[in-house]
């Protein structure tokens, strides 16, 4: 197997860190890794793979090194300029933003749902929202068995999905101090307010999670509504996921298929006040789901409550098993 050249962009940020944690835990087949991040932090050093890497600035050049594979998580603007240059470099491009999640010519992959998208890559693979990520994992099982008609996703989200800006607002903000990144304080708070807000009086990440599933379903006929909300949770988003199915079901058969389905811990126990909570979620690549109940208001209807840590299966262990499985059918 030919020993590879990865490179991690944003590697100083918060889920860039946790690429390289999960890099670690991985066994790839790794030649040489190449860390960039901004002018701020280029040359600082960081303990990685029980080596000292130096942090390189990203600019044009970064790529003219035989770099194959590049995970990216520096925003939206580095994607949209960065990812095509490294892609014109032969390198594959991971991107964790939105930039380019729902271009026509590139694959949306979350690997236990739609890996062989993978295989029709132009350079450029996305990874999604990390809401979608985790009711993806949730969903593709029962799409499969039952045909959803409908969703109605309602989500309680982490402040790490907003980056090192959201944690330390809650972290300050705990502490009395106003809010920067946020326009409100999170602290004993919760925002229904995620990404900008656009002309149909949705947010951008409430759009996300309804296109990015229409997409990586390939269900563009399925209704859905999702309102995203930011809560004063650290780490791991939580979400109420309403679906309505073509088909009856059974509701114990229904646990079992999500029971077999791969990336899912089915957490089920309410006798016993057993159910998915952010801070267990928290450090697994897992998504874990329960409250699993029939929807009784509606003929084929199903409740659940969807939990993961949304900077690993979120966003860095999502990206990092897309690399692996491109590694897989690189090698086929
Ligand atoms: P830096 O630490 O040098 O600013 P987060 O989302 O947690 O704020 O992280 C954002 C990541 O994107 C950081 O690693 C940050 O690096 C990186 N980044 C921001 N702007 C640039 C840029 N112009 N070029 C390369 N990396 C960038």
């Amino acid at each position: 197997m030919k020993k590879l050249n990865v490179a991690v962009v944003g590697a100083t940020g918060m889920v860039g860190r946790t690429f390289l944690k999960v890099l670690e835990e991985e066994n790839l087949p790794v030649e040489n890794y190449y860390l960039f991040a901004s002018a701020r932090s280029a040359g600082s050093k960081v303990q990685f793979m029980g080596k000292e890497y130096t942090i390189e600035e990203l600019n044009e050049n970064s790529f003219d090194r035989g770099i194959d594979i590049a995970l990216f998580s520096a925003g939206g603007s580095i994607s949209e300029k960065f990812a095509p240059i490294a892609a014109s470099k032969g390198c594959v491009v991971v991107d964790n933003s939105s930039a380019w999640r729902m271009n026509s010519e590139v694959p949306l992959v979350v690997p236990e749902v739609n890996p062989e998208d993978i295989k029709w890559n132009k350079g450029i693979i996305a990874n999604p929202n990390c809401s979608t990520i985790q009711a993806m994992v949730a969903l593709k099982p029962l799409d499969e068995k039952y045909k959803i008609k409908r969703i109605v996703y309602s989500t309680y989200q982490a402040v790490s999905g907003a980056g090192m800006g959201g944690w330390n607002d809650l972290e300050n903000g705990l502490k009395g101090e106003a809010p920067k990144k946020f326009p409100h304080p999170i602290a004993n708070n919760c925002l229904p307010h995620i990404d900008v807000f656009l002309p149909n009086g949705y947010t951008k990440e409430e759009m996300k999670m309804i296109e990015e599933t229409r997409k990586i379903l390939g269900r563009q006929d399925i209704k859905i509504t999702a309102t995203t909300v930011r809560v004063p949770v650290f780490n791991s988003h939580s979400e109420s996921i309403n679906v309505e199915f073509e088909n009856p079901f059974e509701l114990s058969e229904l646990v079992d298929v999500l029971k077999n389905a791969p990336g899912i811990v089915v957490e089920d126990d309410t006798a016993n006040n057993v159910y998915p909570m952010a801070i267990n979620a928290t450090g697994s690549n897992d998504t874990y789901v329960g409250r699993i109940r029939r929807d009784e208001s509606v003929e084929n209807g199903v409740n659940l409550w969807v939990v993961a840590d949304n900077i690993r299966k979120g966003a860095a262990a999502n990206a990092v098993q897309i690399a692996k499985k491109l590694i897989e059918y690189m090698n086929d």
